[in-house]
């Protein structure tokens, strides 16, 4: 028989998940009744190559799944998350013309995804050329926000993918959110890095956004089977304690497979473990209510 919630014990003979604590089940989503505002949660890691673009494809399409409208924003000038949505850049308007201005139809620019409820906003190598442009605006940091009020009403959550540098985008990225989402490598020197994203984070908060929370740490490329990665793991979870989420998402080479054919592994390998593992996160961060 299912337990009232809040009178269980705290999960304590739920089976161990990968972060060493025990792991309830989540429960589905309820369905919404109505939508928006959104909630803004920018995935940010100053590290390269740590899962943040696969985490917005896939956490994007998990939510899109539960009923949630999702807009994903590409804010790197890379354009990984575009072309992983399979979008063309070259003819669409993109974040850059958004931010400087020389487009102001925000609502132009959106373009749907294969995955119904997933939205993009796509980017291309123009952005790199925005640090430079925005450098001497006023209100700089505040660029992305405003251009995101003109949307954020449609969505109940929208997805900033950051470039994997601390400058002036990602400033732009945390001014705009409501949260922190940091994908974090399975792997030593990965630690190393996220003690300046924090002190990045809380300069933001005290200075441009007082309200933005962390939502969480998200493992990513974990290898159960590797004992450096359970170490990796365990120092993980000592040094972030319950900033560290519960879902991890393993190594598998599904990922690169899927953003060949350009879509997340919801649809690509739906029974694939990871598959369930991204859906559970988006199911943990509704319970967390980092999500509607
Ligand atoms: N759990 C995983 N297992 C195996 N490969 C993965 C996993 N997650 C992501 N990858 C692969 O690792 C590479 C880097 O992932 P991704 O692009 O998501 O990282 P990123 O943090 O966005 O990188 P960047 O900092 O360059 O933007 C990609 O080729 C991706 O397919
Ligand atoms: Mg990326």
């Amino acid at each position: 028989m299912a337990e009232l919630p809040g009178l269980e014990s705290p999960h304590a003979d739920a089976p161990l998940g990968p972060t060493g604590r025990p792991q309830r089940d989540v429960p589905e989503p309820r369905p919404l009744r109505s939508h928006g505002p959104a909630r803004i949660i920018a995935l940010c890691n100053q590290k390269g190559g740590v899962g943040k673009t696969t985490t917005t494809i896939n956490l994007g399409a998990s939510l899109a799944g539960y009923g949630r409208r999702v807009l994903a924003i590409d804010f790197d000038p890379q354009g990984a998350l575009s072309a992983g949505l399979g979008v063309d850049t070259h003819e669409a308007t993109t974040i850059y013309e958004l931010l400087l201005g020389s487009s102001k139809d925000v609502a132009g620019a959106i373009v749907s995804t294969a995955t119904p409820g997933l939205d993009v906003i796509p980017a291309n190598i123009d952005l790199s050329a925005a640090e430079v442009h925005l450098v001497n605006e006023v209100a700089r940091e505040q660029i992305l926000a405003r251009v995101l009020r003109h949307v954020s009403d449609d969505y109940d959550v929208i997805l900033i993918d950051c470039q994997p540098s601390l400058g002036l985008l990602t400033v732009n990225a945390l001014t705009s959110a409501h949260g922190v989402l940091i994908p974090l490598e399975c792997e030593y020197f990965a630690l190393r890095g996220v003690a300046l994203l924090i002190e990045t984070i809380e300069k933001v908060r005290e200075r441009l956004n007082p309200a933005i929370t962390l939502d969480g740490i998200l493992p990513t490329m974990y290898d159960a089977r590797t004992l450096h990665a359970r170490e990796v793991m365990q120092r993980v979870v000592e040094a972030f304690g319950d900033r560290v989420l519960e879902t991890a998402i393993s190594r598998t080479v599904k990922f690169p497979d899927a953003s060949v054919a350009s879509l997340p592994i919801t649809s690509f390998a739906p029974e694939h473990p990871a598959a369930e593992a991204y859906r559970r996160l988006a199911r943990e961060l509704v319970s967390r209510g980092a999500v509607a």
